[in-house]
């Protein structure tokens, strides 16, 4: 088995590598990175030490992945942030995000790999989102009895309706899943479409645009400035990376039965989390800190929370709480304190 990661110096790219590598020691593991994100270069140690595969490539050039040989692709790679474009550098991301994965499925076609998207929960409008009935508790938004298809007390399920504006991010992200559909129906590409809420764990260069529990647990750790944008009540559910790890194992090993299929994935309800509920566990573990409010930022959404129930069947369910996913983090941190202090602190 030859396994293709685009994107695998990236926070998710590199812990399905390292996890794929430690279960499967004879698989080929070939890390496809630009290292456009602050930290990935850290990762390529940690590639020679267990033989993974380094390869210096971008996307957007689709010679950069001729040459390489795969039987399956996970595709990881993206600028992942729901402001990317906002600061002008539109064209990358849409050239990465789209044209690059573009290029990911040609060179998918050429070797008749099967191919694993992660797309976002941000492919759902904000809108829609934002104007569902929510009940304002103290520390929480949570959802009321909605009659939106695709709403339910478990959350939000791939039956959401996709109209309406969902940022640039998202858009590239959705018009990447229907290039596919069209390549799956067209020219017989195997491919399966994880939709994913917040992932967190340990290795991600968390910044303040995304990757929101790492920024949090490592500006309290460093004693540095925290802002709530809003009154903190917003809930997000978390994945955390070694669950998606279990499922995308599940799906290599039985891909038939995920094939050309969409599944929205998360952490669901019970490993859900508001920013102020997420500030407590970090006071709790870490200790006492003040935390600036701020206007609500734009893009913003008030909840979301995956509805598992789709994926569940096949035998997948996440397994870690938001706790023990921050003190994961928080070990990571201390752990790499010497490498990580240049970024985080
Ligand atoms: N982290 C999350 O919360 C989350 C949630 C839903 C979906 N996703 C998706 O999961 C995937 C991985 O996200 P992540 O959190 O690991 O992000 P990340 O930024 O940590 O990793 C993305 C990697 O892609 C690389 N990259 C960027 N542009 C590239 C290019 N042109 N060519 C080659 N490599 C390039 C970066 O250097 C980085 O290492 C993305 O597709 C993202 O949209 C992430």
């Amino acid at each position: 088995m030859r396994v293709l990661i685009t994107g695998g110096a990236g926070f998710v790219g590199s812990n399905l590598a390292v996890s794929l590598k430690k279960k499967y020691p004879s698989y080929e593991i070939i890390v496809f990175d630009n290292l456009r994100r602050r930290g990935s270069e850290l990762n390529i140690r940690r590639f020679q030490e267990l033989e993974i595969n380094f390869v210096h490539g971008d996307v957007r050039h689709q010679e950069d992945l001729e040459n390489i040989e795969f039987d399956l692709l996970i595709e990881a790679s993206a600028e992942p942030s729901v402001l990317a474009g906002k600061d002008g550098e539109r064209k990358y991301l849409i050239d990465t995000n789209l044209n690059g994965l573009v290029n990911c499925l040609e060179v998918s076609l050429k070797n008749k790999a099967k191919v694993i998207f992660l797309s976002t929960s941000r492919v759902y409008p904000m809108e829609l989102i934002n104007s569902l009935s929510y009940e304002e508790e103290e520390m929480r938004y949570s959802l009321l009895q909605n009659n939106e298809k695709g709403v339910s007390k478990n959350g939000f399920s791939d039956e959401l309706s996709l109209n309406g504006y969902r940022t640039l991010y998202g858009a590239t992200k959705l018009s990447s899943e229907y290039i596919i559909d069209e390549y799956v129906h067209m020219f017989g590409l195997d491919a399966v479409i994880n939709r994913s809420g917040v992932i967190a764990g340990a290795g991600q260069f968390g910044k303040v645009d995304q990757g929101v529990v790492t920024l949090w647990v490592a500006n309290y750790l460093y004693n540095k400035p925290l802002s709530i944008f809003g009154n903190g009540k917003q809930v997000r559910d978390i994945l955390n990376v070694n669950d998606l790890f279990d499922l995308i194992d599940l799906q290599i090993h039985n891909f038939e039965q995920f094939n050309k299929k969409r599944f929205n994935i998360g952490g669901g309800l019970n490993a859900s989390t508001s920013l102020l509920e997420l500030d407590s566990i970090c006071k709790e573990l870490i200790g006492n800190k003040d935390v600036n409010i701020k206007p609500l930022r734009e893009l913003d959404i008030k909840y979301y929370v995956t509805d598992n129930s789709k994926i569940s069947q096949y035998g997948w369910t996440p397994k870690r709480t938001v706790k023990e996913t921050v003190q994961e983090i928080h070990s990571w941190l201390i752990m790499n304190k010497k490498d990580l202090k240049w970024i985080f602190a």
